[in-house]
C-alpha cells in the first residue's frame, strides 16, 4: 500500500464510527483458539506457578481464556486490561476474569496489588512503552514477575499469500514522524522496538532480567546485506524477530 494511502487510512480510523466499524473485523491472535490458549498458558507457567496468584494481563484483545486457564489452576483474582474492547456478549456474561479498559497509560489499579503480569504480542503495540513498563514495575508486589512475549516484526505482512519474509522488518524503513502519520490509530501500529531498547526500558524501570528468550528470522539473517535501513542496528537487534521477557521486581 503506499504511504499517502496509509496516512489517509490512519486519519479515518481517528473517527470513532469508523474505528468502531474497523474492529469487527481485527484479529488479534489468539482469537479464543483452545489449542493456542493453552499454549500461550503453558508458556506464562513455565515460568512462575499460579496458585494463589494475583495475576494481570495485559492486552488479552478476544481471549480471556488464558487467565480463565489460570483461574481454573488456582488463581487468586485475575484481571485483564485492554485499550479496545473486543470481548463478544458471551465473555461479557462471564465473571471469573475482572476486566477494564483504560487509556493505555496509567493502569486502573493500585500500587503492588499483583504478583504476575502477563502479555502475549501486546507489548509491540504500545503507544506509551516507557509509561506502560513502569505502570507494570508499580503494580507489581515486591517478587512478582512480569511475563511478555513481544513480536518484534511488521504484521501488515503477516499471512500474505504469497508470504514477503524479507518485509518482516519493512516498517523500520521509515522515519518515526511518517510511521506514526501512518499507523498512530491503527490496530497494526507497532513501535517498532528493538530488543536492546526493551532491554533499557526494563532496566529502567528497575526491573531485573531474570530469563530471555529470543527467536532469530533466518531470512532476516540471509538477507540482510540487502536491507540497508537495518544497517544502523546491532546485529542482534537487526535479526531478533521474537522476544520473551521475564522481569522480576525485587
Ligand atoms: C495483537 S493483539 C494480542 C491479543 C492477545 N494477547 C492475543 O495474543 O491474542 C494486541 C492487543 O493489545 C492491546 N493493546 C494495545 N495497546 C495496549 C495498551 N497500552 N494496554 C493494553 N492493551 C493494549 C490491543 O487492543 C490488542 O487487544
Amino acid at each position: 500500500m503506499s504511504v499517502p494511502v496509509e496516512v489517509l487510512q490512519n486519519i479515518l480510523m481517528r473517527f470513532r464510527p469508523v474505528a468502531k466499524f474497523a474492529q469487527q473485523y481485527h484479529s488479534t491472535g489468539v482469537n479464543a483458539d483452545p489449542g493456542q490458549v493453552r499454549r500461550v498458558f503453558e508458556l506464562y507457567r513455565q515460568f512462575a506457578p499460579v496458585a494463589g496468584k494475583d495475576i494481570l494481563e495485559i492486552g488479552p484483545g478476544h481471549t480471556l481464556e488464558v487467565l480463565e486457564c489460570a483461574k481454573t489452576e488456582g488463581a487468586r483474582n485475575c484481571t485483564a486490561i485492554d485499550v479496545v474492547d473486543y470481548r463478544s456478549p458471551e465473555q461479557k456474561g462471564r465473571t471469573r476474569v475482572i476486566y477494564a479498559l483504560y487509556d493505555g497509560k496509567t493502569f486502573p489499579l493500585e500500587d503492588a496489588c499483583v504478583d504476575l503480569i502477563w502479555s502475549y504480542t501486546a507489548f509491540e503495540h504500545l503507544r506509551y512503552p516507557a509509561m506502560t513498563v513502569q505502570e507494570c514495575f508499580r503494580v507489581l508486589r515486591p517478587g512478582g514477575m512480569l511475563v511478555s512475549l513481544i513480536d518484534l516484526g511488521d504484521h501488515s505482512f503477516y499471512g500474505m499469500n504469497p508470504p514477503h519474509p524479507d518485509k518482516l522488518f519493512h516498517c523500520l524503513r521509515y522515519p518515526e514522524w511518517l510511521w506514526n502519520l501512518m499507523r498512530w490509530n491503527r490496530s497494526s501500529y507497532v513501535n517498532r522496538l528493538r530488543q536492546s531498547e526493551w532491554h533499557t526500558l526494563f532496566k529502567q524501570a528497575g526491573f531485573i532480567l531474570r530469563a530471555e528468550e529470543k527467536m532469530v528470522s533466518e531470512d532476516i539473517v540471509r538477507q540482510l546485506p540487502l536491507l540497508p535501513y537495518l544497517r544502523r542496528y546491532s546485529y542482534e537487534d537487526a535479526v531478533t524477530s521474537v522476544l520473551t521477557v521475564c522481569c522480576g521486581k525485587f
